[in-house]
């Protein structure tokens, strides 16, 4: 039976033959962001072309991977994940992030759509990840052996702060409403109770999603490094105002967010 980190480098190899070659740096586009770059893909593979690579089940996730020219740089667009909630373990949740990692990648960008546990964010609003809070209680490190990195890997650093410093200048000087701010990531699919998003508003995090810090985890597993970029959908406040969340707002305050999102992506990927 073939280990994880040869399944992994099945996967890369694969990735590599059908589409030339290695990647400088790659994107993930999470909820309502798949659409993102559309017009300059050059190559693209279904995730089901990619040998033991798992296929996300949500609506608003595609499952492609394209591989782009932005200036000089190679750059992969992974078009949708899969999620713990679908109920993937957290290394098929990582997996396409340690795939990356082998072509080459040694600067990610990761996006996602969340809820906003800070009461002066607004819907439409990006946040650039500064740490995270992984409340999953899973990690894609669990059970490996060393091959694919060390298990005490620091993560002290997780979303370099030079590297968010960078994409929070980008966002103002395109005028954008850009906060630095927490993510907190929780398992999902539901969404938090009131009491719960006072709770991790309390512990110090300003958006809730139920994506990234697995992968993060796994980046940082692998020594790449990480730039992570929240669309804010929605109000998470848990306060007395706080509304019923629908899946088709998450998904307009996406799209108004998306824009700022590829403008913040291309130019740091250019640099
Ligand atoms: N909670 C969790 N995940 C989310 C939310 C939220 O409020 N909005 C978008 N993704």
């Amino acid at each position: 039976m073939l280990s994880y980190a040869d399944k992994i480098k099945q996967a890369a190899d694969a990735v590599a033959k059908q589409l030339n070659g290695n990647f400088d740096s790659a994107l993930i586009l999470g909820s309502g962001l798949s659409h993102l770059f559309a017009d300059a893909d050059t190559d693209i593979l279904d995730y089901q072309q990619i040998p033991n690579m798992p296929a996300p089940a949500v609506l608003s996730h595609q499952g492609t991977l394209a591989s782009v020219k932005f200036k000089e740089k190679s750059v992969a667009i992974c078009r949708g994940r899969v999620h713990l909630y679908e109920g993937h373990a957290a290394e098929d949740v990582a997996f396409m992030v340690y795939v990356l990692a082998q072509l080459g990648v040694q600067k990610l960008i990761i996006t996602n759509a969340a809820g906003a546990l800070n009461p002066d964010y607004s819907p439409g609003d990006i946040m650039i990840i500064q740490d995270h809070i992984n409340h999953t209680g899973r990690n894609p490190v669990v059970g490996q052996d060393d091959t694919l990195g060390m298990p005490f890997t620091d993560m002290s650093q997780a979303y370099p702060p030079t590297l968010a410093a960078d994409a929070l200048r980008c966002g103002s000087n395109l005028d954008l409403n850009v906060h630095l701010g927490i993510y907190a990531g929780v398992l999902g699919p539901t969404l938090e109770t009131s009491a719960e998003r006072r709770m991790l508003r309390a512990w110090g995090a300003d958006a809730v999603g139920m994506s990234t810090v697995i992968e993060v985890i796994a980046a940082n597993h692998c020594a790449m490094q990480v730039i992570g970029l929240s669309a804010i959908t929605n109000m998470a406040t848990g306060a007395t105002d706080q509304r019923i969340d629908t899946v088709d707002e998450i998904l307009a305050n996406a799209a108004t967010a998306a824009i700022g999102i590829a403008e913040i992506s291309q130019t740091l990927l250019t640099e």
